[in-house]
């Protein structure tokens, strides 16, 4: 039997339903305190998962960690309390795995980073497409060297979600709560790093969040590549998945995913004016054990069983993060923005 980590999960919100279903089913861990802020939260979360059923609840993550001593805190607070939740944790000999993103600002975010490193203690955050198997597949297929080097990556994603709470009032809202997944996205595709940013948002007509709904972005990757980011979260009609839409074009060929099942990709092969080949429907079938939050939560306990690095770790998702402030900076100046 492996080591069974105690674990004090925070914020009780929407996004715990995920992180429930990836932990009911694993043996190697326990969840023995959940804390929010409204206790009548964590009351109703453990009430609702048998598995729970012997943790303890609480408005007070400190009270939570000097009275069970957990091992790991599981962070699923709203972006703005990661900060204190993270460095309280950490502070207390806990290992950390967060919701992204990992902060609202640089320097919060660094510190975060600087406090994990000097405790030693493994913080990660959750970046759950990277565990998707269309996303490893299509990965997969960049890394083959069949499409060449990628030269353009696009992505679009337009999702109208009506949500309420944090997001109706959050400046910024596509880029700071929704856009790293995408970002974080060309950053596991391409296997490169953005180096420049030039960001216009804009709250179209009609939306219903106070500000930023809407971001066009263009990165100048540090390959000579670019990747191009289209986004809404308030278009009505004809949404893209939660994954985007995809074309990454290479100097061979070109791949386009509807972020859904099914990535194809062409290699052309004739003289014509307007090359053309066999497009192919990329195999995706390799199924994957732990998928989406799963994923993450299974990457992050091996590490702490094995030494190894889970892919989310801080120090190298805090680039992913400087992506999205950069292209915030940007829609503030007007400026391309060096990150
Ligand atoms: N990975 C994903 O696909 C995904 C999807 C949705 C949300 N998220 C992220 O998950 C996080 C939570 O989102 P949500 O939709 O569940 O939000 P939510 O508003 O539904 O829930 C957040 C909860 O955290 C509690 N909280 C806030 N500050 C706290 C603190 N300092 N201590 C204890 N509790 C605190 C609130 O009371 C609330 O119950 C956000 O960072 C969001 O970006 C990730």
């Amino acid at each position: 039997m492996s080591k069974k980590f105690k674990v004090v999960l925070v914020g009780c919100g929407g996004i715990t339903g995920a992180w429930m279903k990836s932990c009911e089913t694993r043996d190697d861990l326990e969840i023995v305190g959940v804390v929010d802020l409204d206790e009548s939260k964590a009351i109703a979360l453990r009430d609702k998962h048998e598995f729970l059923k012997n943790a303890d609840t609480g408005s007070s993550l400190q009270e939570m960690l000097d009275k069970k001593n957990p091992d790991i805190v599981f962070d699923c607070t709203v972006p703005v309390a990661h900060p204190i939740v993270t460095i309280t944790a950490l502070e207390h000999g806990c290992h950390v795995l967060g919701e992204k993103p990992l902060a609202d600002n640089l320097a919060d975010a660094e510190k975060m980073v600087a406090v994990a490193e000097r405790t030693g203690k493994t913080y990660a955050v959750i970046q759950n497409r990277r565990y998707i198997k269309e996303i490893v597949a299509l990965r997969k297929l960049v890394q083959s060297g069949k499409l060449g080097d990628l030269t353009t990556v696009n992505a679009d994603f337009y999702v109208g979600a009506h949500f309420d709470g944090f997001r109706v009032e959050m400046e910024h809202v596509l880029l700071v709560d929704m856009a790293i997944h995408t970002f974080d996205m060309a950053r596991y595709l391409s296997n490169t790093e953005a180096v420049s940013v030039y960001c216009h948002e804009w709250n179209p007509k009609g939306s219903w969040y106070s500000s930023g709904a809407s971001v066009a972005a263009i990165f100048e990757m540090a390959d000579g590549s670019v990747y191009n980011y289209r986004g809404s979260w308030c278009p009505e009609g004809l949404p893209t998945s939660w994954e985007a839409e995809w074309r990454l074009i290479g100097e061979k060929g070109t791949a386009i995913w509807d972020g859904a099942a099914e990535i194809k990709y062409e290699i052309p092969t004739d003289d014509k004016f307007i090359r053309t080949g066999k497009v192919e429907t990329l195999d995706c079938s390799e199924a994957i054990e732990f998928a989406a939050h799963a994923g993450v939560i299974n990457e992050f306990l091996e590490s702490l069983k094995t030494g190894s690095t889970p892919q989310t770790v801080c120090y190298d998702n805090i680039k992913s993060l400087k992506m999205v402030l950069a292209a915030v900076e940007s829609a503030e100046t007007g400026k391309k923005i060096r990150i």
